[in-house]
């Protein structure tokens, strides 16, 4: 375990231009505008155009908080993605390239469903406490969630990436040691190859998520000795809110009124940017970090445990301390603005960019802009590869 103190240091965020409003996905659907709304806990969720994919959105995502001694100083590049664009070439390699990030560096992607930015955040923290010379490592977790038009899943979809620089004496929030962690394979939800939408055993899974959580808290408490009313703040993945929701009520079943409403009314701040982008997959539970940073009282030295769940199966529980920069730091990711900016889509509207995918037989494609804030896009294929400016 390292004596100093190592974790984020800088939060960015990128979710597309569109979204489509949750109310009137129910009314096509022909569902009370409740489920969505309480029984899901969903409002809106962003819909991924034709000129975004998960290296553009990683991009789009890092490019703001990067400042040229940040680039120079990165010896470790991890992107974190369960839709990744290639089989073999890491879409850490793309954004190296588009952000000009130091070349004596590692750049790989890894992949555990939405555990995936988990995994690159204790292996960021594991690198900077072996390698004393090593100054930042960049982890950007960046996803599509698709489950198809008029399926159980498709309230529950969304598209967005979280770029996190990992230092040092970082200024937003120092990670602790030990962690608990469990995996076990299971199929709760997948994708297979062929697939460009996930399946899910969607009841199933949310058991299994429940049942992890239950297992890691448990281990957690038994190797740290730390008990709920430490933590000023309970973060989950949020697939959807009203799953961690449940996992926030199962962990704090026994506890006293007061400690409920107070878990509860942070929980909620910290789920009002999930209520708008939907689940980006392994990104969700830092979108929940930053909803609480910007939304959220809390102060320095408040402390924050996080579970992390992939479907497959891994779950993580982690706890991390605020530091005393953490409100101007996250201030770096302009969530507001982004959101301010996205144009609500008619439910015929997101049908037809729903449908709009890539070529799969290897033909050539321009794509004109459809993006019109995003520095990055995606502009075309050509010979098999993707073009992005
Ligand atoms: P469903 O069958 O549409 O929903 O699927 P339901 O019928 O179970 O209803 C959902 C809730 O709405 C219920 O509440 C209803 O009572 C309530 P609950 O019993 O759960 O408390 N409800 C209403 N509430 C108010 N007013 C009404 C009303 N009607 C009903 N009028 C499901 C829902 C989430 C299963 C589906 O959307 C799905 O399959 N989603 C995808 C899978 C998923 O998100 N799983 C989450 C756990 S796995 C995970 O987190 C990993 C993941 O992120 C992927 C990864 O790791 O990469 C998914």
């Amino acid at each position: 375990m390292s004596l100093e103190k190592i974790g984020i240091d800088k939060i960015g965020f990128y979710t597309p231009e569109f979204y489509l409003d949750l109310a009137d996905l129910a009314q096509a659907r022909a569902v009370d505008p409740n489920k969505f709304k309480i029984g899901i806990g969903q409002d809106e969720q962003a819909v991924l155009p034709l000129d975004q994919d998960v290296v553009t959105m990683a991009a789009n995502a890092s490019a703001p908080i990067l400042a040229p001694k940040d680039r120079s100083e990165i010896d470790l590049i991890i992107f974190a993605s369960e839709s990744g664009i290639d089989q073999s070439k890491a879409g850490a390699l793309y954004l190296q390239r588009l952000l000009g990030l130091n070349q004596s560096a590692r750049a790989f992607e890894i992949k555990e469903a939405c555990y995936g930015a988990t995994a690159g955040l204790q292996m960021a923290y594991d690198h900077l406490a072996a390698h004393p010379d090593s100054q930042k490592v960049l982890v950007v977790a960046a996803d599509v969630a698709r489950y198809g038009l008029e399926t159980a899943g498709e309230v529950t979809q969304g598209a967005g990436a979280v770029s996190m620089l990992v230092t040092r004496a970082p200024r937003i929030l120092a990670l602790s040691q030990p962690t608990a962690y469990f995996s076990e394979e299971i199929m709760d939800f997948w994708r297979p190859n062929y697939s460009d939408t996930a399946f899910a055993e969607g009841k199933y899974s949310t058991e299994q998520y429940l049942r992890f959580l239950e297992i890691v808290w448990h281990d957690y408490q038994q190797k740290t000795k730390t008990q709920l009313t430490d933590f000023a703040a309970l973060l989950f993945h949020i697939p959807f809110t009203k799953l961690g929701l449940k996992g926030l009520c199962q962990m704090t079943a026994d506890a006293d009124q007061e400690t409920k409403a107070r878990f509860l009314q942070v929980f909620e701040t910290a789920t009002i940017y999930n209520r708008q982008v939907g689940n980006i997959y392994t990104g969700s539970l830092y979108l929940s970090l930053l909803s609480l940073l910007q939304k959220g009282d809390l102060s320095a030295g408040a402390k924050l445990g996080l579970f992390s769940y992939g479907s497959g199966a891994v779950g993580e529980f982690f706890a991390g301390e605020l530091q005393s920069n953490f409100e101007s730091m996250s201030q770096l990711a302009d969530v507001e603005t982004l959101l301010a900016q996205r144009q609500k889509l008619t439910v015929a509207e997101y049908e037809r960019l729903f449908k709009q995918t890539l070529p799969i037989d290897g033909s050539t494609l321009t794509i004109d802009p459809i993006s019109q804030h995003a520095q990055f896009r995606l502009t075309g294929i050509s010979g098999h590869q993707r073009q992005y400016k």
